[in-house]
């Protein structure tokens, strides 16, 4: 990135523009976290509704203390571990965050992505972004630039370039404000890798906590019409359209026999964090191609995929 670059993204922060940036997971619709007038801006852009809070991105752990109050020893013990790095804690906020921040909550998410540009950006501009994904609410978030621009076009004022996301898929989020950790978004980091540092259960929620958007049935959803299939449902599944049917895809991990060419399969890679990776780019292209319908073959259960499937599964929603 350009040091231009950079100096004018900050200055259309500081006055109160939104800026959109790579994180490590996905890219973000940055504004000026203090300033309640660009923080509506990001509402409005995402056409999201008023009441969902946004994470908090702080370019160091020294900042911390500006946004939240009363953080537990084991909550501290992770944002170090993990800091930069794809986890969300969800912390008593601190006197004068803002409603449009917190969605009039008593708390605060906040994390320190791990992102060459995102840092850069967030110390220059020397205080926190609010930063939701850059998607239009409800939608697949993006993975790239040409994503952001595609969800937003002019309603951002910059985009910053910084390559495919590593991550692909969005932070892991962690209810610190309890007695014990509890994740309401699965990411990847997992339950495991955060018992290890913190040596005690966490617990996942499985209802719908309806503070979290991401946490609403159909969310990351391409506009496709979308179906989760085992690979022995999938074959019979698809023997029953005929070759005149409008295409289909399907999106497997191992080859398939398809009954005729109007079944296109695309391959994806074996292990989580590189499915992670492809994931949204993928739907996002295939949502392009007017098919009849995006089939996703079923992903194993293994704890390295919760964050996958749990995305899928919003996917196929409608
Ligand atoms: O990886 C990520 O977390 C990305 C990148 C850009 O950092 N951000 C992201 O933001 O996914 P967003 O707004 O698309 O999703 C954040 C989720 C929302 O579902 C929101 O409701 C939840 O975090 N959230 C934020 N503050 C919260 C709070 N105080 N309590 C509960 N949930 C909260
Ligand atoms: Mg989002």
């Amino acid at each position: 990135m350009l040091k231009e670059e950079l100096t004018r993204a900050v200055n259309i922060l500081k006055s109160g523009g939104l800026v959109a940036f790579p994180t490590e997971t996905v890219y973000g619709l940055g504004a000026d976290a203090k300033n309640p007038t660009a923080l509506k801006k990001i509402f409005h852009a995402k056409e999201r509704p008023i009441d969902h809070p946004l994470i908090v991105h702080i370019g160091e752990i020294g900042q911390l203390s500006e946004w939240a109050v009363n953080i537990t020893p084991w909550a501290l013990q992770l944002a170090h571990a993990f800091w930069p790095g794809p986890l969300t804690l969800i912390l008593p906020k601190a006197h004068g965050v803002l409603d449009l921040i917190t969605g009039g909550q008593e708390t605060v998410g906040i994390r320190i992505p791990h992102h060459p540009v995102a840092l850069a950006l967030l110390n220059q501009f020397g205080s926190a972004l609010a930063a939701p994904s850059a998607n239009r609410f409800g939608r697949i978030s993006p993975t790239t630039k040409e994503a952001v621009l595609e969800e937003l076009g002019s309603s951002v004022d910059m985009v910053l370039e910084g390559g495919q996301c590593e991550v692909g898929v969005e932070s892991t989020i962690v209810d610190a404000t309890g007695e014990k950790p509890q994740i309401l978004r699965p990411g990847m980091i997992t339950a495991s890798q955060i018992e290890a540092v913190i040596q005690q259960a966490v617990s996942l929620k499985t209802k719908n906590a309806p503070r979290v958007s991401g946490s609403l049935e159909s969310h990351y959803a391409p506009r496709t019409s979308t179906r989760i299939l085992t690979s022995e449902q999938l074959i019979t599944y698809l023997q029953q359209f005929p070759k005149t049917d409008l295409p289909r895809v399907v999106i497997t991990r191992k080859p398939l026999k398809l009954p005729h060419e109007n079944i296109t399969c695309i391959m994806m890679p074996e292990t989580a964090k590189e499915y992670a990776h492809d994931l949204y780019r993928t739907l996002r292209e295939l949502d392009k191609k007017n098919y009849q319908e995006i089939i996703i073959e079923a992903l194993p259960s293994d704890p390295e995929w919760i964050a996958i499937c749990d995305r899928i599964e919003r996917a196929q929603h409608k």
